[in-house]
């Protein structure tokens, strides 16, 4: 096994106000309120899982009142030394902005931003593979900020329209494992996105809907090791057969924010660079 998470370094946030108070996809039911303690320690062993596999983690301070500061990976989008930063959708999250935009500034980063007016849901929509920047739109990001991503990026940008609003955010739906190969659910995109990517991607691995369901496509990538929702077999059987390394991690009370463990991570350095 390569030791894939030797050089990633991730931003977490701890669960401490993580709760279920509005809804603004469709998993979230105020019904159905999640258990802070349980989501605590789940989310304590996913970052102990990701540590042992030698990843890096920086957190930023939980903020009472913003209970989707957890889902990290849509702070915004990292290329080296530099941020976009997220444009949410709902109101419910904005005020998250002005939280992540203060750790980045803290951090060193040089911050940019797109204009007011573009959703953009940053890493949860956009994901950078080899030359080529995937970005998803429709449900949380606006298909126009798309060649700004890309020229902020210097890369060409692949625009997919998600089509199923359970899979609201690229990250999904879709996850790359390498340069060429990605893990994806065909339902959630429509035929122009499915043959935009497999143009791109030499291996699609098609995930059943059932696992889809449970965000098996949500995953954190650390070289061979990727650490998926528990309760997804078939999907770790195809991986296995691919020579990565699943790992179970169970995400069950994030699942009812409608996020699992990639939600839950925003890469700042990937794996070998
Ligand atoms: N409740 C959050 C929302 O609807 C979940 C975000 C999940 N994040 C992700 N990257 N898919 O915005």
């Amino acid at each position: 096994m390569t030791d894939g998470g030797a050089s990633a370094r991730l931003l977490m946030c701890e669960p401490d106000h993580y709760e279920v108070r509005y809804e603004i996809n469709p998993w979230m039911s105020i019904k159905r309120p999640a258990d802070r303690r349980r989501a605590q320690s789940q989310w304590s062993a996913l970052r102990e899982a990701l540590q042992a596999a030698g990843a890096q983690i920086e957190l930023v301070e939980p903020v009472a009142g913003l209970p989707d500061l957890v889902f990290t990976a849509n702070a915004g989008m990292v290329l080296g030394s530099r941020v976009v930063m997220s444009n949410f959708r709902y109101p419910e999250r904005q005020p998250e902005e002005a939280v992540f935009r203060r750790w980045f500034e803290a951090a060193g980063y040089l911050v940019e931003v797109l204009p007011d007016r573009l959703a953009f849901e940053g890493e949860g929509d956009a994901f950078l593979v080899g030359d080529t920047l995937f970005a998803a739109y429709r449900f949380r990001s606006d298909v126009q900020g798309h060649h700004l991503l890309a020229e902020i990026a210097g890369t060409e940008a692949v625009s997919l329209e998600l089509t199923d609003p359970r899979f609201y955010h690229l990250d999904t739906c879709f996850c790359p494992l390498d340069g060429d190969t990605a893990l994806y659910y065909p339902g959630a995109f429509d035929d122009h996105g499915r043959r935009a990517m497999a143009n791109e991607i030499a291996t699609l691995i098609a995930v059943p809907e059932a696992e889809a369901l449970r965000f098996a496509c949500n995953a954190v990538v650390l070289g061979d090791a990727v650490f998926l929702q528990q309760g997804c077999p078939e999907t770790s059987r195809l991986l296995s057969d691919r020579g990565f390394q699943p790992h179970a991690v169970d995400l069950s009370e994030f699942l009812k924010a409608g996020g699992s463990a990639k939600c839950l991570a925003l890469f700042l350095e990937r794996p070998g660079g």
